[in-house]
């Protein structure tokens, strides 16, 4: 029976999923480890309003077990020798350098943790792999524990993540499955178990799978794929939409409608975001490149392709529509998360956005309700140092009022789904923007009948 975990990586995937474990197992003691001071003292808060990650519903599980078995600490390695199983969470980005520079997952992090696993190990230890990992990291991660790790025992598991941001505590609590890979071998099967255990507290067996560690792995990449593909896809039509006077929203309505197709994931919008998809598909497009499948590399990439495409058409649309420039005008953005109820900016469609409209010389006032301004800006520094043609000038105003932030603008661009965005009074906002006014709904969110009578110019995504 496990009594201690620990994980290293207190960020989206590893602070929610571990607040939910301690949850629901009271008996377990769950230690998440960071090596930022800043994100552990902002876990451990008394203001549960400051938490580092906003999740609806998150801050009433951290209350219930926060100092009861839940524990945030930067005392890596404490945290490591105490605990019986050890989750590996920490951020897999796309490499920036060297071989698969722009594809391949950087997994130096990953790396790190093991060695310092192995170095730490005071007894035999199960790993676990949250992290979203290219195929056979698994074993890499072994060769590595059992090289250095002081003759101790190690069982490696694939246990990949499925939250989605904004809606990770309801998808932790009611997952469509787990999935647990691990070796078909006499250990690996009791560590899948013992893991499997700890899930069994609240998830329905029958929705624990058990796998082989790679097929685990790869299924990860795989769904993530199989998701984007359906947006890149619906907004692949959205575009002929536009062209044909079709509706797009009528088109998923009616293919959703297909039981075989299903309903989920087929909102057209600006593009998709976060920090999976696309760093998924790529891993997944080298990885393909590696093994010599170029017919199946370039067939996944066409949605990153695709998805570039529809975020590029949406700022062109802003700018053709704007008199061919945006020059010196003010486009008010609302919204720069990457979707609704997260905080979370990785690879917001706002910022690909944000980046056309600065190089055609705009002035950007943006309005999000929970991103910080301090996001925003590292976002906008980011964009200026990776940009071979740094924007002259950053004119970027983040606002804490809406209303102020659309106040005497020569477009409304809206970028995230918020729903407060809907309810806004749009008949004052008419009457103090420059005309003819102009809205672009990059969410297809707003009420469309009603903003064309008051007199708005709405563009949206697909509707012809
Ligand atoms: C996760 C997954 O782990 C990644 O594979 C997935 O595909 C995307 O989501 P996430 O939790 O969203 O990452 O990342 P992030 O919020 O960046 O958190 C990672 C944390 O790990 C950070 O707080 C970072 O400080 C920490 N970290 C990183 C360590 O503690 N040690 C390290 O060596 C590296
Ligand atoms: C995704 C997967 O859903 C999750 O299972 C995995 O663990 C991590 O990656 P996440 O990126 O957090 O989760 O959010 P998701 O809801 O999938 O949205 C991703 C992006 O796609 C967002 O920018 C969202 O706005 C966009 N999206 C989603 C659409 O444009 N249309 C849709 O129909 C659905």
């Amino acid at each position: 029976m496990i009594q201690s975990i620990c994980c290293i990586g207190a960020g989206y995937v590893g602070g929610p999923t571990m607040a939910v474990i301690a949850q629901k197992c009271p008996e377990i003691k769950v230690t998440v480890v960071d090596i930022s001071k800043t994100r552990i003292d902002a876990w451990n808060q008394a203001d549960l309003d400051k938490l580092p990650v906003y999740e609806p519903g998150l801050k009433e599980v951290v209350a219930e077990a926060r100092g009861r078995n839940l524990f945030f600490s930067t005392n890596v390695e404490k945290g490591i020798r105490e605990a019986q199983m050890i989750f590996i969470s920490v951020n897999t980005p796309t490499k920036t350098y060297g071989i698969g520079k722009g594809m391949a997952a950087d997994l130096k992090y990953v790396e790190l943790c093991a060695r310092q696993i192995a170095e730490l190990a005071n007894e035999d230890k199960i790993v676990v792999e949250k992290s979203t990992l290219p195929v056979r990291t698994a074993q890499s991660i072994k060769t590595i524990l059992s090289n250095n790790g002081n003759g101790y025992h190690f069982e490696v598991l694939s246990n990949p993540e499925f939250l989605a941001e904004g809606t990770a505590i309801g998808d932790l609590h009611n997952p469509d499955r787990i999935l647990i890979g691990g070796e078909q071998t006499t250990g690996g099967l009791k560590a899948i178990e013992a893991l499997s255990s700890i899930y069994a507290h609240w998830v329905p067996r029958e929705k624990i799978l058990q796998t082989k560690v790679w097929s685990s792995e790869l299924s990860k990449l795989t769904a993530n794929a199989f998701l984007a593909q359906r947006i890149s896809s619906i907004n692949s039509i959205s575009a002929l939409c536009e062209r044909t006077g079709a509706d797009v929203d009528e088109i998923a309505r009616a293919i959703g409608a297909d039981s075989r197709i299903g309903k989920k994931f087929l909102k057209a919008s600006v593009g998709f975001g976060g920090s999976c998809f696309q760093k998924d598909i790529l891993n997944l497009v080298y990885l393909c490149h590696h093994f010599n499948l170029p017919e199946v590399a370039d067939y996944w990439e066409q949605v990153i392709k695709m998805n570039d495409y529809q975020k590029h058409r949406f700022a062109k649309q802003i700018i053709d529509t704007l008199f061919n420039t945006v020059s010196g005008k003010k486009i008010a953005f609302l919204g720069w998360a990457f979707k609704k109820d997260t905080n979370d900016t990785r690879e917001s469609a706002a910022i690909y956005v944000a980046h056309e409209l600065l190089q055609d010389k705009a002035e950007i006032h943006i309005y999000d309700p929970k991103v910080t301004k301090e996001q925003i800006e590292r976002d906008l520094q980011q964009l200026t140092s990776n940009c071979p043609e740094p924007h002259e000038e950053v004119t970027v105003h983040v606002h804490t009022d809406p209303y102020v932030a659309m106040d005497k603008a020569h477009a409304i661009a809206v970028l995230t789904e918020w729903d407060e965005f809907r309810n806004y009074n749009w008949q004052t906002i008419y009457e103090n923007v420059y005309k003819p006014a102009f809205i672009f709904d990059g969410r297809n969110i707003l009420d469309a009948t009603k903003l064309k009578e008051i007199g708005f110019g709405l563009k949206t995504i697909g509707k012809g």
